[in-house]
Protein backbone atom coordinates (compact mmCIF):
# COMPACT_ATOMS: atom_id res chain seq x y z
CA UNK A 1 0.00 0.00 0.00
CA UNK A 2 1.13 2.90 -1.20
CA UNK A 3 0.56 5.78 1.90
CA UNK A 4 -0.01 9.52 -0.10
CA UNK A 5 3.09 12.23 0.05
CA UNK A 6 2.64 15.94 0.12
CA UNK A 7 5.12 17.87 -0.16
CA UNK A 8 5.14 21.69 0.06
CA UNK A 9 8.29 23.10 -2.21
CA UNK A 10 8.56 26.52 -1.17
CA UNK A 11 11.11 27.72 -3.43
CA UNK A 12 12.76 30.98 -2.84
CA UNK A 13 10.41 32.01 -0.48
CA UNK A 14 10.00 32.54 3.23
CA UNK A 15 12.51 33.89 5.62
CA UNK A 16 13.47 32.16 8.91
CA UNK A 17 9.99 34.41 10.91
CA UNK A 18 7.12 33.45 7.95
CA UNK A 19 8.91 29.79 7.66
CA UNK A 20 7.81 29.86 11.79
CA UNK A 21 5.08 31.41 11.09
CA UNK A 22 3.71 28.95 8.74
CA UNK A 23 5.22 25.85 10.21
CA UNK A 24 2.74 27.23 13.33
CA UNK A 25 -0.13 27.23 11.68
CA UNK A 26 0.66 23.48 10.50
CA UNK A 27 1.12 22.55 13.72
CA UNK A 28 -2.10 23.68 15.51
CA UNK A 29 -4.34 22.35 12.58
CA UNK A 30 -6.07 18.87 12.39
CA UNK A 31 -3.66 17.41 9.57
CA UNK A 32 -5.21 14.16 7.32
CA UNK A 33 -3.47 10.85 9.21
CA UNK A 34 -3.33 9.01 6.11
CA UNK A 35 -0.90 11.12 4.23
CA UNK A 36 2.96 12.46 5.15
CA UNK A 37 3.28 16.10 4.51
CA UNK A 38 6.71 17.14 3.88
CA UNK A 39 7.85 20.83 3.93
CA UNK A 40 10.76 21.68 1.39
CA UNK A 41 11.74 25.17 3.04
CA UNK A 42 14.81 27.31 1.54
CA UNK A 43 18.33 26.24 3.49
CA UNK A 44 18.17 28.95 5.69
CA UNK A 45 15.19 28.14 7.03
CA UNK A 46 15.83 24.43 7.53
CA UNK A 47 17.43 24.36 10.70
CA UNK A 48 14.72 26.60 12.66
CA UNK A 49 11.87 24.57 10.73
CA UNK A 50 13.33 21.13 11.95
CA UNK A 51 13.69 22.79 15.76
CA UNK A 52 10.19 23.53 15.73
CA UNK A 53 8.79 19.97 14.00
CA UNK A 54 10.65 17.91 16.53
CA UNK A 55 7.72 16.36 17.92
CA UNK A 56 5.79 16.48 14.72
CA UNK A 57 5.05 13.73 11.96
CA UNK A 58 5.37 16.31 9.76
CA UNK A 59 9.15 16.03 7.59
CA UNK A 60 11.61 18.11 6.40
CA UNK A 61 13.39 18.04 2.99
CA UNK A 62 15.57 20.29 0.87
CA UNK A 63 15.28 21.21 -2.28
CA UNK A 64 18.55 20.73 -3.56
CA UNK A 65 22.81 19.71 -2.87
CA UNK A 66 25.20 19.33 -4.31
CA UNK A 67 26.77 15.66 -5.04
CA UNK A 68 29.99 16.22 -3.74
CA UNK A 69 30.50 15.22 0.28
CA UNK A 70 33.18 18.17 0.77
CA UNK A 71 35.22 20.53 -0.50
CA UNK A 72 35.97 24.01 -2.68
CA UNK A 73 32.28 24.52 -3.95
CA UNK A 74 31.71 27.86 -2.75
CA UNK A 75 28.24 28.29 -2.14
CA UNK A 76 26.92 24.37 -2.63
CA UNK A 77 25.56 22.28 0.03
CA UNK A 78 26.55 18.74 0.64
CA UNK A 79 24.15 15.85 1.17
CA UNK A 80 26.18 15.04 4.71
CA UNK A 81 24.84 18.63 5.93
CA UNK A 82 21.63 18.06 4.88
CA UNK A 83 21.49 14.87 6.60
CA UNK A 84 23.32 16.30 9.80
CA UNK A 85 20.37 18.55 10.54
CA UNK A 86 17.83 16.25 10.09
CA UNK A 87 16.64 16.37 6.66
CA UNK A 88 15.05 13.08 5.12
CA UNK A 89 14.67 14.50 1.70
CA UNK A 90 15.65 16.20 -1.15
CA UNK A 91 13.88 17.91 -4.35
CA UNK A 92 16.57 16.86 -7.03
CA UNK A 93 16.18 18.43 -10.26
CA UNK A 94 13.34 20.44 -10.54
CA UNK A 95 12.58 21.76 -13.84
CA UNK A 96 13.32 25.24 -12.37
CA UNK A 97 16.69 23.66 -11.63
CA UNK A 98 17.34 22.07 -15.00
CA UNK A 99 16.48 25.43 -16.92
CA UNK A 100 17.82 28.24 -14.94
CA UNK A 101 20.97 26.18 -13.33
CA UNK A 102 21.72 24.42 -16.34
CA UNK A 103 21.45 20.68 -14.27
CA UNK A 104 21.82 17.94 -16.84
CA UNK A 105 20.78 14.13 -16.06
CA UNK A 106 24.30 13.83 -15.49
CA UNK A 107 24.31 15.74 -12.54
CA UNK A 108 21.27 14.80 -11.61
CA UNK A 109 22.13 11.02 -12.09
CA UNK A 110 25.16 11.73 -8.95
CA UNK A 111 22.61 13.66 -6.75
CA UNK A 112 20.51 10.76 -6.81
CA UNK A 113 23.10 8.78 -5.89
CA UNK A 114 24.54 11.05 -3.58
CA UNK A 115 21.29 11.19 -1.39
CA UNK A 116 21.31 7.17 -1.62
CA UNK A 117 24.31 7.23 -0.44
CA UNK A 118 24.42 9.68 2.54
CA UNK A 119 20.45 7.93 3.43
CA UNK A 120 18.20 10.89 1.83
CA UNK A 121 15.34 10.17 -0.27
CA UNK A 122 15.36 11.83 -3.74
CA UNK A 123 12.28 13.16 -5.07
CA UNK A 124 13.34 13.27 -8.64
CA UNK A 125 11.51 15.59 -10.64
CA UNK A 126 10.35 14.95 -14.52
CA UNK A 127 8.52 16.70 -16.92
CA UNK A 128 7.76 17.97 -20.89
CA UNK A 129 7.45 21.17 -21.99
CA UNK A 130 4.49 22.75 -23.82
CA UNK A 131 6.57 22.14 -27.15
CA UNK A 132 7.27 18.66 -26.17
CA UNK A 133 3.64 17.91 -25.15
CA UNK A 134 2.33 19.90 -28.39
CA UNK A 135 4.76 17.33 -30.97
CA UNK A 136 3.42 14.58 -29.32
CA UNK A 137 6.92 13.41 -27.63
CA UNK A 138 6.11 13.76 -23.99
CA UNK A 139 6.35 10.02 -23.12
CA UNK A 140 9.64 9.94 -25.19
CA UNK A 141 10.92 12.97 -23.11
CA UNK A 142 9.78 11.42 -19.21
CA UNK A 143 11.47 7.81 -20.26
CA UNK A 144 14.64 9.67 -21.25
CA UNK A 145 14.78 11.54 -18.15
CA UNK A 146 13.87 8.17 -15.83
CA UNK A 147 16.37 6.53 -17.83
CA UNK A 148 19.26 8.89 -17.28
CA UNK A 149 18.76 10.34 -14.23
CA UNK A 150 18.44 6.59 -13.16
CA UNK A 151 21.34 5.30 -14.07
CA UNK A 152 22.98 2.75 -12.28
CA UNK A 153 20.89 3.26 -9.42
CA UNK A 154 19.90 -0.28 -7.70
CA UNK A 155 17.78 1.52 -4.28
CA UNK A 156 14.20 2.18 -6.09
CA UNK A 157 12.61 1.89 -2.81
CA UNK A 158 14.59 4.77 -1.69
CA UNK A 159 13.17 7.05 -4.41
CA UNK A 160 9.77 8.86 -5.06
CA UNK A 161 9.18 10.49 -8.61
CA UNK A 162 7.36 13.89 -8.78
CA UNK A 163 5.74 13.94 -12.67
CA UNK A 164 5.69 17.94 -13.47
CA UNK A 165 4.74 19.05 -16.55
CA UNK A 166 6.56 22.25 -16.65
CA UNK A 167 3.48 24.06 -18.67
CA UNK A 168 1.71 23.50 -15.37
CA UNK A 169 4.21 24.80 -12.92
CA UNK A 170 3.21 28.17 -11.56
CA UNK A 171 1.06 28.53 -14.44
CA UNK A 172 -2.56 28.03 -12.95
CA UNK A 173 -2.70 25.27 -15.92
CA UNK A 174 -3.40 21.76 -14.22
CA UNK A 175 -2.78 18.89 -16.40
CA UNK A 176 -5.83 17.27 -16.34
CA UNK A 177 -6.31 14.15 -13.57
CA UNK A 178 -6.41 11.79 -17.03
CA UNK A 179 -3.52 13.38 -18.34
CA UNK A 180 -1.59 13.23 -15.01
CA UNK A 181 -2.48 9.74 -14.32
CA UNK A 182 -1.99 8.29 -17.78
CA UNK A 183 1.85 9.81 -17.34
CA UNK A 184 2.14 8.51 -13.92
CA UNK A 185 0.61 4.77 -15.14
CA UNK A 186 3.47 5.40 -17.80
CA UNK A 187 6.48 6.54 -15.47
CA UNK A 188 5.28 3.32 -13.65
CA UNK A 189 5.48 1.32 -16.41
CA UNK A 190 9.82 2.60 -17.07
CA UNK A 191 10.28 1.89 -13.40
CA UNK A 192 9.38 -1.29 -14.09
CA UNK A 193 11.26 -2.02 -16.80
CA UNK A 194 14.71 0.03 -14.84
CA UNK A 195 13.89 -1.56 -11.36
CA UNK A 196 11.27 -4.62 -11.57
CA UNK A 197 7.18 -4.84 -11.34
CA UNK A 198 7.81 -5.04 -7.55
CA UNK A 199 9.42 -2.64 -6.75
CA UNK A 200 7.73 -0.25 -9.31
CA UNK A 201 4.48 -0.82 -7.85
CA UNK A 202 5.81 0.53 -4.40
CA UNK A 203 7.80 3.57 -5.58
CA UNK A 204 5.02 6.85 -4.69
CA UNK A 205 4.44 9.27 -7.77
CA UNK A 206 3.86 12.48 -7.28
CA UNK A 207 2.14 14.85 -9.44
CA UNK A 208 2.91 18.63 -9.28
CA UNK A 209 2.08 21.73 -11.47
CA UNK A 210 -0.52 24.14 -9.83
CA UNK A 211 -2.28 21.74 -7.30
CA UNK A 212 -4.82 23.63 -5.39
CA UNK A 213 -7.06 23.04 -2.68
CA UNK A 214 -10.26 22.75 -5.23
CA UNK A 215 -8.31 20.40 -7.84
CA UNK A 216 -6.48 18.49 -5.15
CA UNK A 217 -9.23 15.75 -4.22
CA UNK A 218 -9.55 14.86 -7.98
CA UNK A 219 -5.55 14.55 -8.45
CA UNK A 220 -5.19 12.75 -5.13
CA UNK A 221 -8.11 10.28 -6.31
CA UNK A 222 -6.27 9.21 -9.39
CA UNK A 223 -4.63 5.45 -9.35
CA UNK A 224 -1.01 5.96 -10.38
CA UNK A 225 -0.74 9.31 -8.48
CA UNK A 226 0.48 8.76 -4.78
CA UNK A 227 0.69 12.56 -3.86
CA UNK A 228 1.22 16.13 -4.90
CA UNK A 229 4.36 18.49 -4.63
CA UNK A 230 2.91 21.78 -4.33
CA UNK A 231 4.48 25.33 -4.67
CA UNK A 232 2.63 28.07 -4.53
CA UNK A 233 -0.76 27.19 -2.80
CA UNK A 234 2.17 25.85 0.22
CA UNK A 235 2.35 28.96 0.63
CA UNK A 236 -0.81 29.87 2.09
CA UNK A 237 -1.20 27.98 5.11
CA UNK A 238 -5.16 27.47 4.76
CA UNK A 239 -4.46 26.13 1.14
CA UNK A 240 -2.18 23.74 1.86
CA UNK A 241 -3.95 22.79 4.96
CA UNK A 242 -6.99 21.86 2.42
CA UNK A 243 -4.85 20.34 0.29
CA UNK A 244 -3.53 17.91 2.93
CA UNK A 245 -7.18 17.50 4.11
CA UNK A 246 -8.82 16.79 0.44
P1 LIG B 1 3.26 25.14 -8.44
O1 LIG B 1 4.74 24.52 -8.37
O2 LIG B 1 2.40 24.32 -7.51
O3 LIG B 1 3.41 26.55 -7.98
O4 LIG B 1 2.81 25.01 -9.86
C1 LIG B 1 4.94 23.15 -8.30
C2 LIG B 1 6.41 22.85 -8.28
O5 LIG B 1 7.18 23.55 -8.94
O6 LIG B 1 6.85 21.90 -7.59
Amino acid sequence: MRKKLIAGNWKMNNDVEESLKLIKSLLTSELNEDVDVLICPAFTSLYPVIHELKNSSIKVGAQNMHFEDKGAFTGEVSPSMLKSLGVEYVIIGHSERRQHFGETDKIINKKIKACLKHGLKPILCVGESLEQREAGIEKETVRAQLIKDLDGVTDGLKIVVAYEPIWAIGTGKTATSHQANEMSSYIRAVLADIFTVDIADNILIQYGGSVKASNAKEIMEQSHIDGALVGGASLIADEFIKIINY
